[in-house]
């Protein structure tokens, strides 16, 4: 007897992502492809600290089961900061921790799509999160975003076209580094805002502005229509899982029973831990010092670009986050590139895979993940590869 998978599992898309974490990891390789933040940023002593303090004076409630929506705590700490930096008010009630935000993604797809519902996402958009939607195999429909963010006209189209959900990462987008505009985002608010259709608002870049936040967040614009999802993936550890999501009262009861049903409730001990790291030192310090660190490491990423590569290739220059986004000349296939950078062991990120339409001549780079002494490295072997295949 054969057996079959679920229409879900069959329609999952394959990321791309992960196979690239593997190749980036075998020796010798230099790797400008993954979303991984800078080893030398993580604050080692201070989440040591933080590791014995929970283990000493908490640690049953740390090794413990805890209640599925999450550690009140630090989810009191969530909604202080959403009213203080993110321009909200929310009650701690309302925030729900995840096991990092990816499981927030799933989770909005489970509560919100049927198969074949119009689902709006940046094209670009964050492979990952799409991966995750498409378990609910929506009908996606691509909203062209470039540097001031999404085209208005595409997203009220999809919306009149019965979108139920329209996924948007408004700040240093992954994976093009585009932010909206204060016109863009009061365009979105409009056409989202009492339309039937949810706005998930990734903000997982948000904090990693160099010069701080970019704008207001569509969440303080249109709360009820607005689901915030956040992590400390980027900013303390992706490898402690530990996201949230900031829903409207309307779906606490709804979401906080998906959550447990998909995984009873998240990492206990990495709450604890993060929430004594942030009680025992000066988070916003430590977000400047985050901040300086990748605008350093982005100035020496497009020092070298510009040192290294032909003007037969374009790029942008982000104000936040990670990536940087490469462009080969119109009409030709990056994917060639990608294979040419594999040969001289250097990985990067194709941007087609971001893409529902198009993109075949992007490529995403990471500059947050290489040393300096990599990035020198790994600039002289993309310089050459785009000088032979573009002049
Ligand atoms: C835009 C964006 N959102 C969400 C995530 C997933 O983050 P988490 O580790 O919180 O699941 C990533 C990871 O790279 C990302 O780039």
């Amino acid at each position: 007897m054969e057996h079959r998978f679920s229409r879900s599992a069959e329609s999952t898309m394959d990321s791309f992502i992960m196979s690239l974490v593997d190749v980036a990891a075998k020796p010798g390789m230099i790797a400008f492809a993954t979303g991984l933040p800078d080893n030398s940023l993580f604050d080692i002593p201070a989440m040591r600290k933080a590791i014995d303090d929970v283990m000493a004076e908490e640690p049953y409630g740390a090794l413990q089961y805890d209640t599925a929506t999450g550690y009140i705590p630090l989810r009191k700490r969530i909604a202080e900061r959403c009213r203080r930096e993110l321009g909200f008010d929310t009650s701690w009630e309302n925030v729900l921790m995840t096991s990092g935000s990816q499981v927030c993604f799933d989770l909005m797809g489970k509560m919100f799509l049927e198969h074949g519902d119009v689902m709006a996402v940046e094209n670009p958009g964050y492979l990952g999160a799409i991966q995750s939607y498409s378990a609910y195999s929506p009908d996606f429909r691509g909203i062209d975003i470039g540097p001031g963010g999404v085209d208005l006209d595409q997203l009220s189209e999809a919306v009149s076209d019965g979108a139920r959900l329209f996924y948007s990462i408004p700040n240093h987008q992954n994976p093009s580094g585009a932010s909206y505009s204060e016109d863009v985002r009061k365009g979105v608010a409009e056409i989202v805002g009492d339309s039937g259709c949810m706005l998930i608002e990734d903000d997982a870049y948000g904090e990693l502005g160099y010069n701080g936040r970019v704008g207001r967040t569509m969440k303080s614009m249109i709360p009820e229509d607005t689901v915030l999802t956040g992590s400390f993936s980027k900013t303390i550890s992706p490898g402690m899982r530990v996201g949230w999501m900031v829903v409207p009262d309307w779906m606490v009861a709804k979401a906080g029973r998906s959550l447990e049903a998909c995984c009873l409730q998240s990492n206990t001990f990495c709450q604890r831990v993060i929430d004594r790291f942030l009680q025992d030192n000066d988070y916003d310090a430590y977000l400047q010092g985050l901040r300086r660190g990748y605008a350093r490491k982005k100035k020496v990423f497009l020092d070298a670009m510009e040192d290294n590569l032909p003007d037969t290739v374009s790029w942008n220059d982000p104000d936040g986050g990670m990536f940087v986004w490469l462009r080969t000349p119109e009409g030709t296939d990056a994917m060639r590139l990608y294979e040419r950078l594999l040969e001289g062991k250097l990985v990067v990120m194709p941007g087609r895979p971001f893409h529902v339409r198009g993109g075949a001549n992007t490529i995403r780079l990471n500059f947050a993940t290489p040393t300096d002494e990599q990035i020198a490295a790994g600039m002289k072997v993309l310089g050459d590869a785009c000088r032979e295949l573009y002049g």
